[in-house]
Protein backbone atom coordinates (compact mmCIF):
# COMPACT_ATOMS: atom_id res chain seq x y z
CA UNK A 1 0.00 0.00 0.00
CA UNK A 2 2.65 2.57 0.73
CA UNK A 3 5.04 1.39 -1.77
CA UNK A 4 2.34 3.65 -4.36
CA UNK A 5 2.26 6.13 -2.61
CA UNK A 6 4.41 8.77 -4.34
CA UNK A 7 4.42 11.44 -1.68
CA UNK A 8 2.21 12.07 1.62
CA UNK A 9 0.83 15.66 0.82
CA UNK A 10 -1.41 15.96 4.50
CA UNK A 11 -0.30 14.18 7.45
CA UNK A 12 -2.34 12.36 10.38
CA UNK A 13 -1.55 15.94 12.49
CA UNK A 14 -2.71 18.22 9.96
CA UNK A 15 -5.92 15.98 9.25
CA UNK A 16 -6.46 16.06 13.11
CA UNK A 17 -5.94 19.54 13.42
CA UNK A 18 -8.15 20.47 10.35
CA UNK A 19 -10.88 18.49 11.30
CA UNK A 20 -10.95 19.78 14.74
CA UNK A 21 -10.99 23.86 13.46
CA UNK A 22 -14.31 22.51 11.11
CA UNK A 23 -15.85 21.03 13.96
CA UNK A 24 -14.99 24.34 16.42
CA UNK A 25 -16.70 25.98 13.02
CA UNK A 26 -19.69 24.11 12.75
CA UNK A 27 -20.45 24.11 16.95
CA UNK A 28 -20.45 28.30 16.40
CA UNK A 29 -22.70 28.42 13.56
CA UNK A 30 -24.83 25.53 14.66
CA UNK A 31 -26.11 26.62 18.38
CA UNK A 32 -29.83 26.29 19.11
CA UNK A 33 -30.40 25.02 15.37
CA UNK A 34 -31.54 21.37 14.30
CA UNK A 35 -28.40 19.75 12.89
CA UNK A 36 -28.12 16.80 10.63
CA UNK A 37 -25.10 15.36 9.45
CA UNK A 38 -25.22 13.60 6.10
CA UNK A 39 -22.27 11.70 5.10
CA UNK A 40 -21.79 10.93 1.32
CA UNK A 41 -20.77 7.18 1.39
CA UNK A 42 -17.97 5.78 1.45
CA UNK A 43 -15.33 8.52 0.64
CA UNK A 44 -16.62 10.93 3.66
CA UNK A 45 -16.58 8.31 6.69
CA UNK A 46 -13.58 8.54 8.02
CA UNK A 47 -14.12 12.27 7.92
CA UNK A 48 -17.38 12.11 9.54
CA UNK A 49 -16.08 10.08 12.37
CA UNK A 50 -13.45 12.22 13.32
CA UNK A 51 -15.55 15.71 12.80
CA UNK A 52 -18.77 14.54 14.38
CA UNK A 53 -16.42 13.87 17.63
CA UNK A 54 -15.28 17.54 17.11
CA UNK A 55 -18.93 18.94 17.05
CA UNK A 56 -19.69 20.30 20.04
CA UNK A 57 -23.68 20.70 19.73
CA UNK A 58 -26.52 17.96 19.22
CA UNK A 59 -26.71 16.40 15.99
CA UNK A 60 -27.90 13.46 14.46
CA UNK A 61 -26.33 11.82 11.38
CA UNK A 62 -27.76 9.87 8.56
CA UNK A 63 -25.65 8.66 5.22
CA UNK A 64 -26.41 8.44 1.63
CA UNK A 65 -24.73 6.20 -0.62
CA UNK A 66 -24.64 7.48 -4.44
CA UNK A 67 -22.07 6.64 -7.28
CA UNK A 68 -21.14 8.66 -10.27
CA UNK A 69 -20.33 7.16 -13.27
CA UNK A 70 -17.21 7.61 -14.52
CA UNK A 71 -13.31 6.36 -14.46
CA UNK A 72 -12.23 5.59 -11.48
CA UNK A 73 -10.27 9.00 -10.97
CA UNK A 74 -13.00 10.70 -12.64
CA UNK A 75 -16.67 11.42 -12.05
CA UNK A 76 -19.06 11.48 -15.36
CA UNK A 77 -22.14 14.09 -13.07
CA UNK A 78 -24.61 11.10 -13.66
CA UNK A 79 -25.30 10.08 -10.34
CA UNK A 80 -27.01 7.08 -9.16
CA UNK A 81 -28.73 6.78 -5.86
CA UNK A 82 -27.52 3.63 -4.15
CA UNK A 83 -29.07 4.03 -0.37
CA UNK A 84 -31.38 6.93 0.15
CA UNK A 85 -31.28 8.84 3.65
CA UNK A 86 -33.46 6.98 6.10
CA UNK A 87 -35.38 10.38 7.61
CA UNK A 88 -37.63 13.07 6.75
CA UNK A 89 -35.44 16.09 6.61
CA UNK A 90 -38.51 18.85 6.25
CA UNK A 91 -37.20 21.28 9.64
CA UNK A 92 -33.57 20.27 9.50
CA UNK A 93 -30.42 22.62 9.30
CA UNK A 94 -28.77 19.81 6.98
CA UNK A 95 -24.77 19.72 6.39
CA UNK A 96 -23.25 17.54 3.90
CA UNK A 97 -20.30 15.80 4.79
CA UNK A 98 -17.97 15.19 2.04
CA UNK A 99 -14.42 13.89 1.40
CA UNK A 100 -13.75 15.77 -1.78
CA UNK A 101 -15.00 18.47 -3.90
CA UNK A 102 -13.97 17.83 -7.64
CA UNK A 103 -15.84 18.56 -10.31
CA UNK A 104 -18.62 19.64 -7.95
CA UNK A 105 -21.27 17.14 -10.07
CA UNK A 106 -21.52 14.99 -7.21
CA UNK A 107 -22.84 17.17 -5.19
CA UNK A 108 -24.71 19.90 -7.17
CA UNK A 109 -26.58 16.66 -8.10
CA UNK A 110 -27.13 16.05 -4.24
CA UNK A 111 -28.07 19.61 -3.40
CA UNK A 112 -30.93 19.87 -5.75
CA UNK A 113 -32.12 16.65 -4.78
CA UNK A 114 -32.21 17.56 -0.80
CA UNK A 115 -33.45 20.99 -1.48
CA UNK A 116 -36.42 19.62 -3.09
CA UNK A 117 -37.76 18.25 0.10
CA UNK A 118 -37.65 21.42 2.04
CA UNK A 119 -35.26 21.29 4.80
CA UNK A 120 -34.84 24.57 6.88
CA UNK A 121 -31.13 24.98 5.74
CA UNK A 122 -28.11 23.40 3.68
CA UNK A 123 -24.85 23.35 3.45
CA UNK A 124 -21.83 21.77 2.40
CA UNK A 125 -18.41 20.71 4.88
CA UNK A 126 -16.09 19.18 2.47
CA UNK A 127 -12.40 18.28 3.98
CA UNK A 128 -10.65 18.60 1.09
CA UNK A 129 -10.83 20.69 -1.97
CA UNK A 130 -9.73 20.54 -6.12
CA UNK A 131 -10.72 23.91 -6.91
CA UNK A 132 -9.21 24.22 -10.36
CA UNK A 133 -11.20 21.31 -11.51
CA UNK A 134 -14.17 22.78 -10.64
CA UNK A 135 -17.23 22.30 -14.09
CA UNK A 136 -20.38 23.36 -12.15
CA UNK A 137 -21.00 26.74 -10.09
CA UNK A 138 -20.76 25.24 -6.38
CA UNK A 139 -18.21 25.95 -3.29
CA UNK A 140 -18.12 24.61 -0.04
CA UNK A 141 -19.49 26.62 3.14
CA UNK A 142 -16.40 24.61 5.07
CA UNK A 143 -14.04 23.72 3.74
CA UNK A 144 -10.49 22.10 5.09
CA UNK A 145 -7.27 21.91 2.80
CA UNK A 146 -6.92 23.00 -0.86
CA UNK A 147 -5.42 19.90 -3.16
CA UNK A 148 -3.64 20.52 -6.33
CA UNK A 149 -5.10 18.52 -9.47
CA UNK A 150 -3.33 15.05 -8.26
CA UNK A 151 -5.65 11.87 -7.55
CA UNK A 152 -4.91 11.68 -4.07
CA UNK A 153 -5.94 8.27 -1.64
CA UNK A 154 -6.13 8.02 2.96
CA UNK A 155 -8.32 8.96 5.30
CA UNK A 156 -11.19 7.95 3.27
CA UNK A 157 -10.59 8.39 -0.48
CA UNK A 158 -9.97 5.38 -2.88
CA UNK A 159 -8.57 4.36 -5.91
CA UNK A 160 -10.35 1.30 -7.01
CA UNK A 161 -12.03 1.03 -3.35
CA UNK A 162 -8.66 0.69 -2.27
CA UNK A 163 -5.98 2.83 0.23
CA UNK A 164 -9.39 3.99 2.30
CA UNK A 165 -7.54 2.62 5.40
CA UNK A 166 -4.22 4.94 4.80
CA UNK A 167 -4.00 7.17 8.24
CA UNK A 168 -2.62 10.13 5.90
CA UNK A 169 -3.35 11.44 2.41
CA UNK A 170 -0.93 10.63 -0.17
CA UNK A 171 -0.43 11.55 -3.99
CA UNK A 172 -1.38 7.92 -5.95
CA UNK A 173 1.99 7.20 -8.17
CA UNK A 174 0.47 7.95 -11.80
CA UNK A 175 1.80 4.53 -12.48
CA UNK A 176 -0.58 2.89 -10.69
CA UNK A 177 -3.72 4.21 -12.95
CA UNK A 178 -2.09 5.52 -15.69
CA UNK A 179 -1.52 1.70 -17.16
CA UNK A 180 -4.99 0.50 -16.45
CA UNK A 181 -7.17 3.86 -17.94
CA UNK A 182 -5.09 4.22 -21.52
P1 LIG B 1 -17.01 15.30 -8.28
O1 LIG B 1 -18.41 14.93 -8.63
O2 LIG B 1 -16.12 15.37 -9.51
O3 LIG B 1 -16.88 16.54 -7.43
O4 LIG B 1 -16.41 14.05 -7.52
C1 LIG B 1 -16.45 13.89 -6.17
C2 LIG B 1 -16.10 12.47 -5.82
O5 LIG B 1 -15.05 11.96 -6.66
C3 LIG B 1 -15.56 12.40 -4.41
O6 LIG B 1 -16.59 12.20 -3.49
C4 LIG B 1 -14.58 11.25 -4.49
O7 LIG B 1 -15.25 10.02 -4.24
C5 LIG B 1 -14.09 11.25 -5.92
N1 LIG B 1 -12.78 11.92 -6.05
C6 LIG B 1 -12.50 13.10 -6.64
N2 LIG B 1 -11.20 13.39 -6.59
C7 LIG B 1 -10.62 12.38 -5.92
C8 LIG B 1 -9.26 12.11 -5.51
O8 LIG B 1 -8.29 12.86 -5.74
N3 LIG B 1 -9.08 10.94 -4.83
C9 LIG B 1 -10.08 10.07 -4.53
N4 LIG B 1 -11.35 10.30 -4.88
C10 LIG B 1 -11.62 11.44 -5.57
MG1 LIG C 1 -14.49 7.42 -4.70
Amino acid sequence: MHQDIERILFSEELLADTVKKLGAAISADYKDRNLLLVSILKGSVVFMSDLMRSITVPCKIDFMAVSTYGSKTKSSGTVRILKDLDRDIRGCDVLIVEDILDSGMTLNYLMDLLYGREPNSIRICTLFDKPERRSVDIYADYSGLQVPDEFIVGYGLDYDELYRNLPYVGILKRSVYETEEQ
